[in-house]
């Protein structure tokens, strides 16, 4: 077996072969399983921005495999570097690849890395589970969106003989909670209820919510969290509800260079996905649309974050420097 997918779990968003890499296309999941086949840099690029491979630490090791099979050229970087903007894992990951002297040893270092950090997080995280928790999550923090196992679901895989239940909220425009966290948990044998995101608040308000688990896409020295779009407010009623807010995310998911969430880059995707589905279109023609891809929680309303190194509880400018001294 090749080295880059041994020890995946059974779900496997990337399939690395030397001289080209598979993505499970996350954009025909749950109805379709098939893979996309690239072979060099643009069509990483391409299958980072139109969706087929996302989620933080997945278009990082993504992006490593497209340097690999473009020889590492200037251009890689570049139209790699192009492709989302928030995640900081994929910036992470080309940064690594530059220093890098054997390229295919280090994209496939950076995704074996991955898989491991995901694991030492569940193991970490689980100890923050109750048992019979019910646990809220948004989006999809899973084996997709990762090397395999997933951040914050690695969290909750590791918590499942707690028996543990899950609350996936639907992760409005693009639907990752409703298409791909729930398939995972259905496939995983955890109980999982499907909410629309404008029900959490009720849920909570009804003493039916636990804890929530959430991943990060780029997390600032002070612990500021960009995640998917309507995590901030889930953060908020987590507070107004004293339930606690919990973010898993390794390592490569933070970036000490930025001081506060604030500097976050923030992706704004195309007025499609919000206009409507697919092939259907519910909004009127002369609507205005905003579509941020992603939001900024504050460090204060976050109980603690989770990384393969240890737990930042609470997050501050000290305790995370502490932990990836
Ligand atoms: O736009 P996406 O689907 O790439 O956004 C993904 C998320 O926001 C995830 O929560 C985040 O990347 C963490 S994945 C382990």
């Amino acid at each position: 077996m090749d080295p880059a997918n041994h020890g995946a779990s059974a779900v496997q968003p990337i399939r690395w072969h030397g001289d080209s890499v598979e993505f499970l296309d996350q954009r025909l999941l749950p109805r379709e399983l098939s893979y996309v086949t690239c072979r060099n840099a643009d069509e990483v690029a391409r299958a980072i921005r139109d969706m087929v491979v996302r989620g933080a630490p997945a278009i990082g090791c993504a992006a490593a495999f497209g340097v690999v099979l473009d020889h590492g050229s200037p251009h890689s970087y570049e139209v790699l570097a192009a492709s989302r903007p928030t995640a900081v894992n994929l910036f992470w990951a080309l940064g690594r690849m530059r220093a890098a002297k054997d390229l295919r040893a280090e994209a496939e270092k950076i995704f074996a890395e991955d898989l491991a950090a995901n694991r030492r997080m569940g193991d970490l995280g689980a100890e923050l589970i109750p048992e019979r928790a019910r646990v809220m999550t948004h989006c999809n923090a899973g084996a997709l969106a990762t090397a395999g196992y997933g951040t914050a679901l690695g969290v909750i895989r590791s918590s499942k003989s707690k028996h543990i239940s899950v609350i996936a909220s639907e992760t409005r425009p693009y639907l990752q909670g409703a298409r791909l966290t729930a398939w995972e948990m259905v496939q995983e044998g955890i109980p999982v209820t499907l909410i629309t995101d404008n029900m959490a608040g009720h849920l909570m308000s009804r003493g039916e919510v636990d804890v929530v688990v959430v991943g990060a896409d780029r997390i600032a020295a002070n612990g500021d969290t960009a995640n998917k779009i309507g995590t901030y407010p889930l953060a908020v009623l987590a507070s107004r509800h004293g339930i606690p807010f919990y973010v898993a995310a390794p390592s490569s998911t933070f970036d000490l260079d930025i001081a506060s969430g604030r500097d976050i880059p923030i992706e704004e995707r195309p007025e499609a996905e919000v206009l409507g589905y697919r092939e259907t279109r519910w909004a009127p023609d002369g609507v205005k649309v905003r579509n941020p891809a992603f939001d900024v929680t504050p460090a204060g309303l976050i109980t603690a974050i989770v990384c393969e190194k240890g737990i930042a509880r609470p997050p501050t400018r000290e305790s995370i420097a502490a932990l990836l001294r």
